[in-house]
């Protein structure tokens, strides 16, 4: 699992090749078991693979958003604020197990945030994506995942640089391990 977890980089650049229909239906799945509070499910996901939508997601943002556009694949994870308080939570969580899937299976991915971000001064990024999928007011944009087959080469993340002074041994601030 570690070497796993190293290997996952975000990426945001993406061969020109969709990604298949039993791929989906692997991250639907890895998203459809995902943990939630009093195991209420408040979310719902968008699996969004046409060009047009795809753009219109790109625009959600001014920065941080415009990769999306080269991407074949976009998961809108929608959390419902009727079904439960903790919907940011449990929809991120579905989020987070989306791209692991995707990583094992050999693709990449990468987290595009839209709550509490903004499309323009007078709109947020949030209501910009409920306008564009004509969603209802309960149901709220946590993010955008986006996914494909990588076109670009990241370096595993280094155990050594991992940083051991955000942890702490039974209080914060004494450190976890002695030499820090
Ligand atoms: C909550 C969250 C929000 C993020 N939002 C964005 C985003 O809007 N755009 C983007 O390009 N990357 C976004 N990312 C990806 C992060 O920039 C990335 O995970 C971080 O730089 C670490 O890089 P790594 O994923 O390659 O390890 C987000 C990641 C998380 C967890």
């Amino acid at each position: 699992m570690i070497e796993f977890l190293q290997k996952r980089k975000s990426r945001r650049f993406y061969l020109d090749k969709p990604v298949e229909k039993e791929v989906i239906e692997k991250l639907v799945q890895a998203a459809l078991l995902s943990p939630s509070s009093r195991n209420l499910h408040p979310w719902d996901f968008i699996i969004v693979q046409d060009k047009g939508m795809i753009e219109k997601l790109a625009a959600s943002k001014i920065h941080g958003s415009s990769f999306l556009k080269d991407a074949p694949l976009a998961v809108v994870i929608l959390g419902n604020s009727d079904k439960s308080d903790v919907w940011i939570e449990d929809s991120s969580i579905a989020a987070i197990l989306i791209q692991l899937e995707a990583e094992s299976l050999g693709l990449g991915s990468c987290w595009v945030q839209i709550r509490n971000r903004k499309h323009s001064e007078e709109e947020t990024a949030g209501d910009y994506i409920r306008g564009v999928m004509e969603l209802p007011m309960n149901y709220h944009v946590e993010c955008v995942i986006a996914v494909g087959y990588s076109d670009e080469k990241r370096e595993s993340a280094s155990l050594e640089e991992l940083d051991y002074s955000r942890v702490h041994n039974e209080k914060l601030g004494i450190p976890y391990r002695e030499e820090d």
